[in-house]
């Protein structure tokens, strides 16, 4: 194998797949392996080099995959490990790497650890998690999926911690055996040939060890785990740890899911010698909302508060290290419904926003389905959801004093559901997905919006050629980036500069047509969203046009 460069990674363009989701090749309804390797040709005249796959392995599902049975074995709905074999044998002929999903903050309650330290309490497994002894609920930590994070252990007087649902306990990192077993598990993946990990919840992993309680923040009487649990003092050395054992062996790449990271904390996180490659920021993500969890705290934003959120990210990840670039992702609402105003929901706008964060420095991720232009899904009662912070974000926004109508349309908006449903292939019956009804509804839009003559999938092959292989290529990749300030309210304005290449990227954001001075007369348009004559239009922009030029 040709050795690679230290940050090979800038270079990519992933494509995030959910396997549940993404494509089913034998007719369970269910997307799996196989179904992935069918879609390679897709992928590889997509244009994108590295596919990263949600969690494949044995799993009881409580959590679609997130929580791990068998760290070692595939979920035999998705196939077996000979599949994966395949599948990574012939994305490589390909040339398109895989990354999968590392979660280790817990396993399922399902994992053989867990069975064993609910077996014997004296049997070392019982400090692979974190169990606490008593009559009394060990303090008010909520979960991140709601209610308590301590779930009582059955005839006993005793309780485990979970941050996430109950199904999914908490594995203790202060134990260095543990830590070890991790890290062996990690480098047999590793050896077989996957290229790195996406990694999970991977902030949580340091627990304040005084579990002390915190006054409440919400109608339930507890108080969001995160404030003892998140990105807490110590975590550096379990980070370090884990880089040195394991993913700096193998020049891999990482991805951080690491929520709360302060800005100040960024060159830790992914400076030159930094625990990750890259880490996702949720600052201007999660803009619709005040808190991640609590989706009935909707936040009022304007464009310019998505602006200003945006150019901090860059260009405070500019001092510090690279950035993974994205608009969806598997917890996500769709980019269509969370930032365009929904009289403008349309294909034009899709590919407007796709440019705007696109071309920003960074590797750029794309989520199955963001390239067709997907748009979220509505549901009319609780009952057609699947995912489990869904249904608890519905009654806690009801106990919070919500009405139904409220609550339901509250997490219409944020529901994780919204970006898991499946892959719109073709116009025929259940999408092309599946001859079967598939496990989660498809989209009302399917019959229109998919994989055939789609010209948002046009622009985004447009979008990954100009990245990979144009004589811009090198500026898209390398260029510095800097945000222009004497623009309109609006706009979302910057440069690429490299070499004296200077490649200006233009956005409304608004629902007005833009009219100002642009930051330089127009020599070459590499891309417009909204396919009008630029020097005709003179100077302005299209509600959520986006254009690319020098
Ligand atoms: C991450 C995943 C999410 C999962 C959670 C618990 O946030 O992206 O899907 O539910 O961790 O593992
Ligand atoms: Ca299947």
């Amino acid at each position: 194998m040709q050795e690679l460069k230290k940050d090979w990674w800038k270079k990519e363009v992933i494509y995030q797949i959910y396997p549940k989701s993404f494509n089913d090749s034998n007719e369970d309804g269910i997307g799996d392996l196989n179904g992935i390797r069918q879609k390679l040709p897709y992928l590889k005249d997509l244009g994108v080099t590295m596919i990263w796959i949600c969690p494949i392995f044995k799993s009881p599902m409580h959590d679609n995959g997130y929580d791990i049975a068998d760290y070692e074995d595939i979920d035999p709905q998705f196939g077996t490990m000979d599949d994966f074999d395949l599948l990574l044998n012939e994305a490589t002929k390909l040339d398109i790497k895989i990354i999968l999903d590392l979660v280790v903050n817990h396993t399922s309650n399902e994992h053989e650890w867990f069975q064993k330290a609910l077996a014997d309490k004296n049997s070392k497994y019982r400090d692979y998690y974190i169990f606490k002894e008593g009559k009394e609920v060990p303090n008010n930590w909520r979960s991140q999926f709601g209610g308590s994070a301590w779930e009582k252990v059955d005839d006993e007087d005793a309780y485990y911690l979970h941050l996430f649902g109950k199904e999914q306990p908490d594995l203790n990192w202060e134990n260095p055996e543990l830590r070890q077993e991790i890290y062996q598990m990690i480098n047999r993946w590793l050896a077989k040939g996957i290229a790195g990990f996406r990694i999970d919840s991977i902030t949580f992993i340091k627990k304040d060890q005084d579990f002390a309680s915190l006054p409440a923040d919400g109608a339930d009487g507890l108080v969001s785990c995160k404030h003892k649990t998140r990105n807490r003092p110590g975590i550096g050395s379990f980070l370090n740890e884990l880089k040195k054992e394991t993913f700096e062996k193998y020049n891999c790449v990482t991805i951080g899911e690491a929520s709360g990271v302060n800005y100040e904390d960024y060159e830790e996180f992914i400076g030159k010698d930094g625990y990750f490659s890259m880490i996702f920021d949720f600052h201007y993500a999660d803009i619709d909302v005040e808190s991640g969890t609590d989706w009935f705290k909707r936040s009022h934003w304007q464009p310019k508060d998505f602006k200003e959120l945006l150019a901090q990210s860059q260009e405070t990840i500019q001092q510090a290290g690279w950035a993974a670039n994205f608009i969806e992702n598997h917890d996500q609402p769709r980019a269509l419904s969370k930032l365009v105003h929904e009289d403008y929901q349309n294909k034009r706008s899709a590919c407007g926003i796709a440019a705007m964060y696109f071309f920003l420095r960074g590797t750029p991720f794309i989520y199955q389905g963001q390239e067709l232009g997907m748009v979220n899904a509505q549901r009319t009662s609780i009952e057609e959801f699947d995912d489990i912070s869904s249904i608890d974000n519905y009654y806690r926004g009801m106990a919070e004093g919500y009405s139904e109508e409220e609550a339901l349309h509250f997490v219409n908006l944020r529901s994780r559901d919204n970006t898991r449903n499946p892959m719109a292939w073709n116009n025929e019956q259940y999408g092309g997905f599946s001859q079967k009804q598939p496990w989660l509804e498809m989209t009302e839009e399917y019959p229109q919006i998919n994989a055939q003559n789609n010209e948002v999938l046009d622009f985004y092959k447009d979008m990954i050629t100009l990245r990979q292989s144009s004589e811009i290529s090198s500026t898209l990749v390398n260029g510095t980036i800097e945000f222009l300030p004497d623009v309109p309210e609006n706009v979302i304005a910057y440069v690429r500069e490299y070499q004296g290449q200077r490649l200006y990227c233009l956005t409304n954001l608004g629902t007005n047509v833009e009219i100002f001075t642009w930051p330089k007369e127009v020599d070459e348009v590499f891309i417009n969203s909204h396919k009008n004559d630029i020097k005709k239009a003179g100077n302005s922009l299209l509600p959520y046009q986006s254009v690319l030029f020098k």
